[in-house]
């Protein structure tokens, strides 16, 4: 074995791409199997492994004189010697296979071997096959011996160990994949403005603390987003964020969702269940909508948050776990404090650190560098070469006040992709209700001399409109001079 034990070898090289990765346990097979057939002194031997969906059993590794013929042959699972070890999960010990019945001749006199007699055991992982090493023919026409059959064995769990550490290694590598995709592409936070600028900052900045974190901010601004980057910029983003809509649920199922449960500690509690908290053991909890926990929730949460230990439902037995908390809620929490909604203790107990998520409106600045964003994202799932927004259609979201914020703006702008045919988006494209001259809609963040012009604008539009574009009749409606008009369309730009 020169030395070489499974770990080990793998420890060698940190995170080997797939390819040489599979390669390197191809190799670690074939030196375990050369070296099992030298000490038995074996003529040849193979190791198949089970394919679990096909059930088949395909020959991975062989040595001996015919190593690369066998490789074509695979067997079913309780066809031939290796098929019956692998349904059975015992070692057997064949003297002559002309004599027995379970021998799957073919394969032997298809490559051209003569096969004598097999030592076969099983390769288990756990309790599960997930198949077999052969050793065939002792050198010197000797038959194997039950005692050889131990040594087999050793062999066999080498191999397994060394699968076993494969494949969770690679799952472990598969996993750490997907965790920066997901860090990379899905919870980029777009957005310069100052009041984005400044959440985003301090999320970064009580990241690394184990700091509670309460967001408030009113519904699809981006109160989950901040959630995810918080916790992806902590020292815990390895673990787990576990999310929990505390609106989702009735009080009583909360308690099981958060706390879990022993099998039936309460009537239809066929099993014990895991709570949330205990899922995000060293992680992050991140609890929505806290505002809608009933009082005796908030009054069990917050005897966790003091103690520091809960206990499953049915259960006497105390469970200490290490968990960050961040909640969110959408409602005027201070407001519930003061009117007795919500718990003062609880209240100051989330707030350690505040982050208050601006509204749309707030924040116009960042409205088209979103509208981009998302049009981009539409654009490539439904497959569209080009799809560009229109100065019109991007006025018109500037004037528009979002009151369903970004999630608002998200939604608008997957119809519009889509009405929009992949060329352009207009303004009938995005389905946002034509408020403009509502008072409610009225546009913020301008000075009022802007506004004043974007309105004399307007309305000089809407009465050419309206006179067919005849604008003495449009002068006389609006009370002023033919020649005045003529100066304010020139002015702002007013197609005739
Ligand atoms: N700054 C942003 N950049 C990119 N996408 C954003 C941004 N803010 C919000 N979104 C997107 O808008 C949608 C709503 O965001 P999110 O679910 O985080 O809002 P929320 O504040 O939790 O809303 P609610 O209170 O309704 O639960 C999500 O699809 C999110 O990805
Ligand atoms: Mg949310």
């Amino acid at each position: 074995m020169k030395n070489r034990n499974p770990k080990k070898s793998k420890e060698k090289k940190p995170v080997p791409r797939d390819a040489s990765f599979e390669e390197d346990l191809h190799r670690l097979l074939e030196m375990i199997l050369e070296s099992g057939a030298r000490m038995m002194c074996a003529k040849a031997s193979s190791l198949l492994l089970v394919n679990p969906k096909t059930q088949n059993l395909n020959f991975k590794v062989a040595t001996g004189a015919k190593k690369d013929e066998i490789k074509q042959f695979s067997l079913r699972v309780g066809e031939g010697i290796a098929g019956h070890v692998a349904r059975e999960g015992e070692p057997l010990l064949i003297r002559d296979v002309s004599r027995d019945k379970r021998w799957y001749r073919q394969i032997s006199e298809q490559i051209g071997f003569k096969t004598y007699s097999i030592a076969c055991v099983p390769l288990k992982v756990g309790d599960k096959v997930i198949g077999v090493v052969e050793f065939i023919n002792k050198e010197g026409g000797e038959s194997f011996q039950e005692s050889d059959l131990d040594l087999i064995s050793v062999f066999s769990e080498l191999a397994a160990v060394a699968i076993e550490n494969a494949q969770k290694f690679k799952l472990a590598e598969l996993e750490n994949r997907g965790l920066k995709q997901e860090l990379n592409v899905s919870h980029e936070i777009i957005g310069e403005s100052p009041a984005i600028s400044r959440v985003v900052s301090d999320a970064l900045r009580v990241a690394d603390s184990m700091a509670t974190t309460l967001i408030l901010g009113e519904s699809g601004t981006g109160k989950e987003l901040l959630a995810r980057l918080i916790h992806q910029a902590s020292p815990r983003r390895d673990r787990h964020l576990v999310t929990l809509n505390c609106a989702a649920f009735p009080e009583t199922l909360l308690e099981t969702e958060l706390f879990g449960n022993e099998k039936g500690a309460f009537t239809g509690a066929t099993g014990a269940k895991i709570g949330k908290f205990e899922l995000a053991d060293q992680g992050t909890i991140f609890l929505d909508e806290i505002a809608e926990m009933s009082h005796s929730m908030q009054a069990k949460l917050l005897r966790v948050l003091q103690d520091g230990i809960f206990y499953r439902l049915g259960s006497n037995t105390p469970i200490s776990v290490d968990i960050r908390i961040i909640a969110a809620t959408n409602r005027d929490i201070f407001a519930e404090v003061k009117n007795g909604g919500f718990r003062e203790d609880l209240y100051y107990r989330l707030n350690v650190v505040e982050i208050y998520m601006p509204s749309l409106r707030e924040r116009k600045s960042d409205l088209s560098s979103l509208a981009k964003h998302f049009a981009e994202i539409f654009r490539k799932e439904k497959g569209y070469d080009s799809m560009e927004i229109t100065d019109e259609a991007m006025d018109k979201m500037m004037r528009y006040d979002w009151p369903g914020n970004v999630r608002e703006l998200q939604n608008a702008l997957e119809r519009a992709v889509v009405m929009g045919q992949g060329k352009q988006i207009k303004p009938e494209d995005l389905p946002m209700l034509q408020s403009e001259s509502s008072i409610d809609s009225m546009p913020v963040g301008m000075t009022l001399q802007k506004a004043v012009n974007e309105f004399k604008k307007k309305f000089i539009e809407a009465n050419l409109k309206n006179t067919g574009g005849n604008q003495s009749r449009a002068a006389e409606i609006m009370d002023i001079q033919r020649t005045y008009l003529s100066r304010l369309i020139s002015r702002y730009g007013i197609k005739k």
